[in-house]
């Protein structure tokens, strides 16, 4: 059962990830000059969203399954720190520019890109690090 649920929040983490790198570099790639409109700039604040509450949920389990969180060693604790950091940076980000922020359209997606590249570089060293 632990192995199915852990499973299947992994599939919506990592799907998710995807996503959050996939549609800056994107924009980047083909319109780096168009700001992120109102509804790309929610949707990405809810898959920041879904990304920091699916991370959690990998706590979630381990305290429902084994009644503790993983014991992590300081290069995975730190790792993890760097991946809720991006998460903080990037939705406030966006936040910021759902409410009227207006950086060069070219700083966002360059900036929501490399967010999702650190936190996704960070999960190789908390997969790996022992
Ligand atoms: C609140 C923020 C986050 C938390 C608490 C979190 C937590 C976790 C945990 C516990 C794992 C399982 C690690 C293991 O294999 O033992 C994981 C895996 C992963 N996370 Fe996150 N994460 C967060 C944010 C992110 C972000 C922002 C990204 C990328 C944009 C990301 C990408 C990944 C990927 C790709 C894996 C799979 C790694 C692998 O098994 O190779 N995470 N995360």
């Amino acid at each position: 059962m632990d192995a199915i649920v852990y499973s299947l929040i992994q599939v919506v983490h990592n799907l998710n990830a995807a996503f959050l790198l996939a549609i800056p570099a994107s924009w980047l790639w083909h319109r780096p000059s168009d700001p992120p409109s109102s509804a790309t700039t929610a949707t990405l604040v809810a898959l920041w969203a879904v990304q920091g509450l699916t991370g959690a949920g990998f706590g979630g389990a381990s305290l429902a399954f084994y009644g503790a969180l993983p014991d992590l060693h300081p290069a995975r604790l730190a790792a993890l720190i760097v991946k809720m950091g991006c998460v903080v940076v990037a939705t406030g980000w966006c936040v910021a520019l759902l409410i009227g922020w207006k950086p060069a359209a070219r700083a966002s997606w360059l900036a929501l890109a490399a967010l999702a590249g650190v936190a996704l570089s960070a999960a190789a060293v908390l997969r790996w690090a022992s």
